[in-house]
């Protein structure tokens, strides 16, 4: 991780449901560590800990942050219920679940009611990395060198395509 959960000069708040989401959700913190944008991760959850849940959503601006990550599975409404409390942009991910591959998170997170979007992703790994190059866009906005970094990075993948060989 680039920055701890106490470092109050994250960018990004990146927000999981469990510490079983981890395991997916990391690819946006690489992301963001890759593009040097600073971000926090946290643990919570909007059934377990909804109270914190909703405190963290309040004061996420007033903290500095300008954009959240919420990352969950099964009834997922982690993202929701962040974008409830707060007018940052919200990105969604939704986690591989236990039942049904991540279908249920999916139409649960991109279902949000009329008025508070939530950025739905792509189902685990690549929604999270997603999510995190998402983030990083919407802060490059205002960042020309992060808008550099962002263009070269997406320069190397176009290399990496181009020297790929079949065998
Ligand atoms: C969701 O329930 C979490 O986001 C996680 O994806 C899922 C399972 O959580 P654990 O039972 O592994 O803690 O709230």
């Amino acid at each position: 991780m680039a920055s701890s959960d106490k470092d109050s000069t994250a960018l990004v708040g990146i927000v999981m449901g469990s510490k079983s989401d981890w395991e997916f959700m990391t690819a946006a913190a690489e992301a963001l560590t890759e593009l040097k944008v600073p971000h926090e991760v946290r643990v919570l959850s909007a059934h377990r800990t909804p109270d914190l849940t909703l405190e963290y959503a309040a004061g996420a601006a007033e903290r500095g942050l300008k954009v959240l990550i919420g990352g969950a599975g099964g009834a997922a409404a982690l993202p929701g219920v962040l974008a409830a409390k707060t007018i940052l942009p919200v990105i969604g991910v939704p986690m591989p679940g236990w039942a049904m591959g991540g279908i249920d998170a999916l139409l649960s997170i991109a279902q949000m009611p009329k008025g508070v979007p939530v950025a739905t992703m792509a189902i685990g790994k690549p929604g999270a990395g997603n999510a995190g190059l998402l983030a990083a866009q919407i802060i490059a906005l205002s960042d020309r060198e992060l808008a550099r970094r962002i263009s070269d990075w997406r320069e190397a993948r176009a290399q990496e395509v181009l020297r790929q060989k079949l065998p």
